[in-house]
């Protein structure tokens, strides 16, 4: 029997991970955010209610788990009360039930302002991030300057770092993009009564994680953005700044890959992506009208429009890979319902020389690439809320096969709507 599930992106973010770690924590003792920060936007739909997340761990709407924010998440204290307070006034109370590794990295003010900065003085070339300052906070971490969760515990040492840090950042911010300086005392003020409400949160959740998988908890580990915002495997510079597979997953606990049952790689039945960067089999047209509305292809976090695109097999495949995934959960099946066609794309061509390319190599080589697709017939009834595989229509269990197919896994979960109940469970994953 499997104790636990890793939850990953397969695309480029919102792929519905969330409503799937939510499903699947119902049987799970812990949930675990292992990267990223919060520039992910999880959505949960429980009985009409619909509730956005950003740290916290998408399953802890069920009140016998316990939420992990691991070592490899970047953590804004600020955002994170502001979550813990915004779930407490629709009476759902984590602060009992949640714990942040002591050396997660800090997302503080001046990762935001250099955020923001950046993205302005880029202009066109901008990546599109999220301007949530998660960029930077990546990089304090890198280069042993980031101050973590742990250094919150010391008032005197915390107040001598952030002096030194704000000014190295007051440098650039001042000087090189013509900013405001930030006051390193005004960070620690805000800081201050935060501390005392997260005090008894900090531990050491490598040595936990393990103690549950020695008992036999059961455990499910929630990705955060795509494998193609990946800092190693996306369509780089246009990616987040952290490993977004399974790498990602490892590092950002501490629990080893023989710890780890099953890797379940999450895919939208079609394709979107928000923010600048390659997008093989974007759609201009009334399919992506379609998709945008039917969808509601609206960022979770940012509110921008997603670009949406259909299916790309070829970047499936080497999701599949890269992340070693032992299974496919398909999301958002219920957006294709009425369309005449459905195409997938099954391979690149190279738009200069027509040859088809296995994959390409550096942000210049992803502009000539032109999507080669199959055309499959669509169909006219609702799957919505469609619980049994064998109810859906033919085309789409056809739809279903075909990317098993080319996938080479199976698909174990599809899912039908929005609501945590329109689920078609395949196979049992516990
Ligand atoms: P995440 O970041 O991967 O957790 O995904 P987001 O929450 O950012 O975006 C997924 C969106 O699709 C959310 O609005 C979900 O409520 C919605 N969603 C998830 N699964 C389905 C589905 O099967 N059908 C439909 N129509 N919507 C879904
Ligand atoms: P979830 O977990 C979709 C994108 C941004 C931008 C790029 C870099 O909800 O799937 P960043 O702020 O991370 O430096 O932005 O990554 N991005 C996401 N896109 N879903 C996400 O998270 C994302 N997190 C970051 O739009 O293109
Ligand atoms: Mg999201």
């Amino acid at each position: 029997m499997n104790k636990n599930i890793v939850i990953l992106g397969t695309q480029w973010g919102d792929e519905g991970k969330g409503k799937i770690v939510d499903y699947l924590t119902e049987d799970a003792a812990y949930v675990v955010r292992c990267q990223g920060g919060h520039n992910a936007g999880h959505t949960l739909v429980v009985n009409g209610e619909k509730i956005i997340l950003h740290l916290i761990p998408s399953g802890l709407l069920h009140d016998n788990t316990i939420g992990v924010i691991a070592n490899g998440v970047v953590v804004s204290p600020l955002e994170l009360i502001k979550e813990i307070k915004k779930l407490e006034k629709r009476g759902i109370f984590v602060r009992k039930r949640l714990l942040i590794s002591s050396s997660a990295t800090l997302v503080l003010k001046y990762h935001i302002e250099m955020d923001i900065a950046r993205e302005k003085r880029l202009g066109i070339n901008a990546i599109g991030t999220t301007g949530r300052g998660i960029g930077p906070a990546y990089e304090d971490k890198i280069a042993r300057r980031g101050l973590r969760i742990k250094d919150l515990k010391d008032e005197k040492k915390l107040s001598t770092r952030l002096e030194k840090i704000v000014d190295y950042y007051n440098h650039q911010l001042v000087s090189f993009y013509k900013c405001n300086s930030i006051n390193y005392k005004i960070i620690l003020k805000d800081l201050l009564p935060i501390i005392d409400l997260i005090q008894d949160m900090i531990q050491d959740t490598t040595h936990i994680l393990h103690k549950a998988i020695q008992n036999n908890k059961k455990i499910v580990f929630e990705g955060a953005q795509g494998s193609f915002l990946d800092i190693d495997h996306g369509t780089y510079p246009y990616v987040t700044s952290s490993n977004t597979t399974i790498g990602g997953i490892i590092s950002g606990t501490g629990v080893g890959p023989r710890c780890l049952n099953r890797i379940l790689g999450v895919t939208k039945a079609y394709s979107t992506r928000v923010g600048n960067g390659p997008f093989p089999t974007e759609l201009f047209d009334n399919i992506d009208e379609h998709f945008s509305t039917k969808g509601h292809e609206f960022g979770s976090t940012t509110g921008r429009k997603r670009r949406t695109g259909w299916l790309d097999t070829v970047s499936l495949c080497r999701a599949v890979k890269i992340n070693s995934l032992s299974s496919l959960c398909i999301t958002k099946l219920d957006v294709l319902d009425g369309l005449n066609e459905i195409k997938i794309c099954i391979s690149y061509k190279n738009t200069n020389t027509s040859e088809i390319i296995s994959y390409p190599d550096t942000v210049y080589d992803w502009e000539n690439i032109e999507p080669i697709y199959e055309i499959l017939p669509g169909w006219k009834k609702k799957t919505l809320g469609i619980k049994k595989l064998e109810d859906l229509p033919y085309e789409a269990q056809n739809y279903i096969k075909r990317i098993e197919t080319i996938t080479k896994i199976p698909i174990d979960i599809i899912s039908t709507g929005p609501e945590r109940s329109n689920i078609i469970l395949v196979r049992n994953l516990f």
